[in-house]
């Protein structure tokens, strides 16, 4: 018996050698961990329950059957994050590079299905070469097998990638139908195709960092949500990013007690806003006055900065941030901006996250590139977005909200539900000066100035809107925090459902 025991032990102690210890130490020179010490990491302290250590690849060809490594470059399991289930799999660049054999394909299907059954979150670790070359069409049967797994969960269960070494071909695709990727800064690429087939077809010269690294991808493609500095910040931030997040759209999001007092008021929010309509402020310092705690996990932070997006709680309750940001583009909506924002919208609104939008938004972006770039069809995707969203949906203007901006920020008109602004707010069809340009366009420049002071005190300010029912209240700055609190806790049995349909068809 004993023996039996002993061998046991010795199979599972091969099995944590993955690649053994060269390739190991391989791994750390280049400051990656390994597979196991990122799930370690990412898990709550000795709650790892792992699936399949013994499972070895069926290839026969190119001498793969001399070539068997226990759990054939992928660790797969469950575990807890703060006491809550996850579901965890961890790709293994020690083993055949972490590249997708049809036994690892397996693997990853295997905890992709329970996550689904149980209803509980699944984490990605992605530090691969793609398809193992030796075993052709097999691997990529397994990929898109995958695929279809992350397909059928998406909206069902959070699913989270992070990108914590290569992710080429065949890996990026499953991370993409993802939720949320995060990069970790200077270890990790990722494209399509690698800078070798890049040179044969297009015969650019580049390296991995400038196809696929953070850079590209955080800041340019927005592919990313997010880069951070190593593998252990990345995994710490997932591990907060979850607190924020219920574990399948079954359950609600999770509430939990705050410290911060629900009512607390905030003097400084009321002279937050510059005398100057054209002076920018910063729209963080908001939202980080008025969340529990001043604790925001912002979501692509480095791209398209004129939205801010992200996660935050008031009176503990989780609530999804979409804010125009005055100090990157005026705030302007562009095609990034509405692409951003408006698969955030829609995560949050899958998930029964609240929406709480703050705007301060000078209109869309004009010009040749924005018009051939799509914005029309861009813009409309965070229009849709919101229009369908049924989870409250609060929104507070907080200066310009002008033209069609206005109508898409969380707008009365598309179903919101309650419409704050503050006094300093401007509703209008556009900005005073361009509007009297327009509708006086002969008149002398002293006519102008003149009808431009009559516009402005006309309609820059909020109170047309709420003669007419389309701002609820126009409230004080330093209140907001407690005002939205009250109708986060008065909106708590919204009920509201769209009309039948197989699905939707967002302007994609
Ligand atoms: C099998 C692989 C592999 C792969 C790497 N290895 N990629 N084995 N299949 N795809 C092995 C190497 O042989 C090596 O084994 C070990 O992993 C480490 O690889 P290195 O090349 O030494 O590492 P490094 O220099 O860091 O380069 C990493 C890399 C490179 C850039 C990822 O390995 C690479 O270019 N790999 C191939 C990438 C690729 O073209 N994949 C196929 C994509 S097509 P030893 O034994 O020496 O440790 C695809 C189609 C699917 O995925 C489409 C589905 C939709």
């Amino acid at each position: 018996m004993k023996d039996i025991l002993d061998q046991l032990d010795k199979r599972r102690e091969t099995a944590r050698q993955g690649g053994g210890e060269r390739r190991i130490a391989a791994q750390h020179a280049k400051g990656k961990l390994t597979a196991r010490e990122r799930v370690d990491l990412l898990l709550d302290e000795g709650s790892f329950e792992e699936f399949d250590m013994f499972v070895e690849h069926r290839a026969t060809d190119f001498g793969m059957a001399e070539q068997k490594i226990p759990g054939d470059g992928v660790v797969t399991g469950w575990g807890r994050i703060n006491g809550r289930v996850v579901f965890v799999f961890s790709k293994d660049f020690t083993v055949f590079g972490g590249s997708l054999s049809g036994a690892h394909a397996q693997k990853i299907l295997k905890v992709q299905r329970q996550a689904m059954k149980v209803g509980a979150p699944i984490i990605g670790l992605f530090d691969a070469g793609g398809a193992r070359i030796q075993e052709g069409v097999e691997s990529l049967a397994g990929y898109a097998d995958i695929f279809l797994e992350n397909t059928l969960a998406s909206g069902v269960i959070p699913q989270i990638s992070v990108i914590m070494g290569p992710c080429a071909g065949g890996d990026v695709y499953s991370p993409a139908i993802t939720d949320f990727i995060f990069m970790v800064k200077d270890t990790s690429y990722m494209y399509v195709t690698g800078p070798d087939v890049v040179k044969t077809v297009t015969h650019e010269d580049v390296s991995h960092e400038d196809l696929g690294g953070y850079r590209v991808h955080a800041l340019k493609s927005g592919v990313a949500d997010g880069a951070f500095e190593n593998d252990l910040e990345a995994l710490t931030q997932v591990r907060r990013l979850i607190d924020f997040l219920p574990l399948s759209n079954r359950e609600k999001p999770p509430v939990r007690e705050s410290f911060d007092e629900p009512y607390r008021e905030e003097p400084s929010l009321d002279t937050l806003i510059p005398a100057n309509p054209n002076k920018p402020y910063d729209m963080k310092e908001l939202i980080l006055k008025v969340v529990d705690e001043a604790d925001f996990f912002e979501i692509s932070p480095d791209y398209a900065k004129n939205i801010v997006v992200g996660f935050a709680r008031l009176d503990g309750q989780p609530v999804g941030i979409v804010a125009n940001q005055p100090m990157a583009l005026a705030g302007v909506l562009d095609i990034d901006a509405s692409r951003k924002a408006a698969r955030f919208v829609r995560f949050c609104d899958a998930f029964e996250i609240p929406l709480v939008t703050f705007v301060d938004v000078p209109g869309f972006m004009p010009g040749t590139k924005q018009e051939q770039g799509g914005l029309i069809r861009h813009g409309a995707k965070l229009l849709f977005a919101y229009a369908e969203a049924t989870v409250p949906k609060i929104t507070l203007i907080t200066r310009k909200a002008y033209g069609g901006a206005y109508d898409v920020m969380s707008s009365k008109h598309i179903r919101g539900d309650i419409n704050y602004a503050w006094p300093t707010a401007e509703i209008a069809v556009m900005g005073s000066k361009g509007a009297v340009e327009i509708i006086f366009r002969n008149q002398t420049q002293e006519q102008l100035v003149e009808a431009e002071a009559e516009y402005k005190a006309r309609f820059a300010n909020p109170f047309v809107a709420a003669s007419r029912g389309y701002i609820d209240d126009v409230i004080m700055p330093h209140g907001t925090r407690r005002r939205i609190v009250k109708a986060l806790k008065n909106l708590k049995g919204k009920q509201l459902s769209n009309p039948w349909k197989k699905h939707d068809n967002i302007p994609l």
